[in-house]
């Protein structure tokens, strides 16, 4: 490990999918403690951006790099027992199983001398208080993007990597989601990178922000020194209604 490195850093990544050029030369850094916005209209690349970061995706050019250690060619499951964490765009939670058993298996799959006092304690930080003996399936997406994270913070992450957190969720939920993401971020010095549609949301909460437009960075910055671009404009707010 580098402690003068980044936690997370990408250099010059680019992405083709179905023959199709996706991503060009994305370089960033995430550091922690530190909110990182991702911002673009519909498919200028966002989710995919997230999907290389968390290994789910190889880039076709580029290098991803994890406390100065270089991880490109690492797994999904070993970025995620490294320290980075995802959600995605679609909150994910097992159909078939209780809100207890999913935290149960939360717990053991990576670090099975974990309690339930400590499944407990993940679901508090999230104010998850859904009865154990409920299906997941029969949860709303407020309490299915809670379950998730309380899931990944079983794992003990310093990053998260966060598809549209906010999505599906009305103003006073969102502003209870953004509320948690701060005291992960400045409390537990966990870093994000939140990745969201409306650019009104990242204001509160993002140290910095990334646009994106057609698979590029076009600018970043905070927020109140890129939004009046004109490219920034011309590409994001033109595209939005
Ligand atoms: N598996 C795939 N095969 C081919 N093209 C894909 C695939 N996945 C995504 N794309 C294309 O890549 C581009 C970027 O998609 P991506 O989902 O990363 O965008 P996004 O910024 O997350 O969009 P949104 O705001 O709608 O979530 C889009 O043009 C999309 O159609
Ligand atoms: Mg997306």
């Amino acid at each position: 490990m580098n402690d003068a490195a980044p936690l997370l850093a990408c250099e010059n990544l680019s992405l083709d999918l179905g023959g199709r050029e996706i991503l060009r030369n994305i370089e960033l850094q995430i550091n922690p403690g530190k909110v990182l916005g991702i911002i673009g209209p519909n498919g200028a690349g966002k989710t995919s951006l997230v999907e290389i970061l968390s290994g789910r995706y190889a880039p076709k050019t580029g290098k991803v790099f994890y406390k100065g250690k270089d991880i490109t060619d690492s797994h999904l499951y070993e970025r995620s027992r490294i320290g980075i964490g995802r959600t995605y765009q679609a909150p994910v939670v097992p159909e078939d199983l209780t809100v207890g058993q999913t935290l149960k298996a939360a717990r053991q799959a990576y670090k099975p001398n974990l309690t339930r006092f400590d499944a407990e304690y993940a679901s508090d930080l999230v104010n998850f208080v859904v009865d154990e003996s409920v299906p997941t399936s029969v949860l709303d997406t407020f309490n299915r993007r809670k379950l998730s994270l309380a899931c990944l913070l079983l794992r003990g992450p310093e990053l998260l990597l966060m598809d549209e957190p906010a999505a599906g969720l009305i103003n006073s939920e969102i502003d209870e989601i953004d509320e948690i993401l701060r005291m992960l971020s400045k409390e537990m010095n966990i870093a994000v990178m939140i990745v969201e549609h409306r650019i009104e949301l990242l204001e509160t909460i993002a140290d910095n922000v990334i646009v994106m437009d057609a698979g590029e960075i076009i600018a970043q910055g905070h927020l109140h020194d890129i939004i009046d671009s004109p490219v920034v404009r011309a590409a994001y707010f033109e595209a939005v209604d």
